[in-house]
């Protein structure tokens, strides 16, 4: 039930550490680098447990006629698998690519930029960055949160590029982030480009929509959200269909329905797009929205979750997919 135009194959052309458990991974495609602008992604097909997924990576910096595609990749002990596929590449592995596609573009209707990376986050960002700063008549700020420098991909260029108009938060010396000074930092013309980790663009979210500037200037971009607890196992029982599914530790809601033959549909399977939401009836314990579709008001509610990244916690979950049938 997910559409994508337009695959080809490609090869790895070089791999390099960046920071601690980042990768570099420059993709050359066996046709033509296609034109991108800053904030595309490639979607990658990977391998998960011997099957087929696909896993969406942001690219990183401007277009360059004729250079590869660069990505970078963080190792998560907990993740679903993508990052330690993509770890066990070596140059000359070949691969299977998307065309590049842009969910989160960069406009130049404004004077004032705040430019936001958390960690791997820094990935869609630095491109912003170069391009803004290409650019004469605008005012960028970035703001690079981590918890130390070894790592923060791309700090070295990140410092060189802004100079003083970077801002370093280490959280090992610096502590907690307040989010209160993103206001600070703010005016009624600023666009703010966010990329990081789920608490932290909650907690930012949260902060500007409490503030007096517009929801539409602050612009964020997901790379495959963390949660707010570490991935369990649960039961999910769907009373329409009569099944009660284990979902593992090591999958998503989405793909153990899925492979019970319950059809959901889906697009991004990054939480954005809100397609595969289900009706939450019961839950117990903690519902760990790792999703950016529902509003944070919506997510304390608790009655709908995005299956494709949304986990339970400390408990189980009873849920109904609605008209979709088997
Ligand atoms: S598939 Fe897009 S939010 Fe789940």
């Amino acid at each position: 039930m997910r559409y994508r135009n337009s695959w080809e194959d490609a090869v790895v052309s070089k791999m390099k550490k960046v920071a601690d458990n980042v990768m570099q991974i420059q993709i050359t495609p066996v046709g033509s680098t296609e034109v991108f602008t800053v904030g595309s992604h490639l979607d990658i097909s990977v391998l998960i447990n011997d099957l087929p997924e696909i896993r969406s990576y942001s690219l990183v910096g401007r277009y360059s006629p004729n250079s590869p595609y660069t990505i970078a990749v963080k190792r998560l002990p907990a993740s679903r698998g993508g990052s330690k596929y993509m770890w066990g590449l070596k140059e000359g592995s070949k691969l299977r690519i998307s065309q590049p596609t842009n969910h989160f573009e960069l406009s130049f209707n404004t004077p004032d930029y705040l430019l936001i990376a958390g960690g791997i986050g820094i990935t869609p960002i630095l491109g912003m960055a170069e391009e803004l700063m290409a650019q004469n008549d605008k005012n960028v700020r970035m703001l690079y949160l981590g918890r130390s420098e070894k790592e923060m991909p791309y700090i070295n260029l990140s410092k060189k590029l802004l100079g003083q108009n970077l801002i370093v938060h280490f959280s090992d010396v610096d502590g907690f982030f307040d989010t209160s000074k993103i206001i600070d930092l703010s005016n009624t013309e600023t666009q703010i480009y966010l990329c990081g980790p789920i608490g932290l663009m909650n907690a930012i979210r949260k902060t500007w929509e409490n503030s007096p500037f517009a929801n539409q200037n602050l612009r964020y971009e997901t790379f495959g959200a963390s949660g707010l607890f570490a991935p369990q196992a649960f039961t999910v029982k769907i009373p329409r269909f009569n099944k009660e599914l284990k979902v593992k530790e090591n999958q998503t809601m989405l793909k153990a329905l899925e492979e019970a033959q319950i059809a959901v549909m889906y697009d991004c399977k990054k939480g954005e797009c809100g397609l595969c939401q289900v009706d939450i009836l019961e839950v117990s314990g903690d519902v760990d929205h790792r999703d950016f579709f529902f509003s944070e008001a919506e997510k304390g509610e608790n009655k709908k979750m995005c299956a494709c990244v949304s986990r339970i916690a400390n408990g189980d979950v009873v849920i109904d997919t609605a008209y979709r049938g088997t």
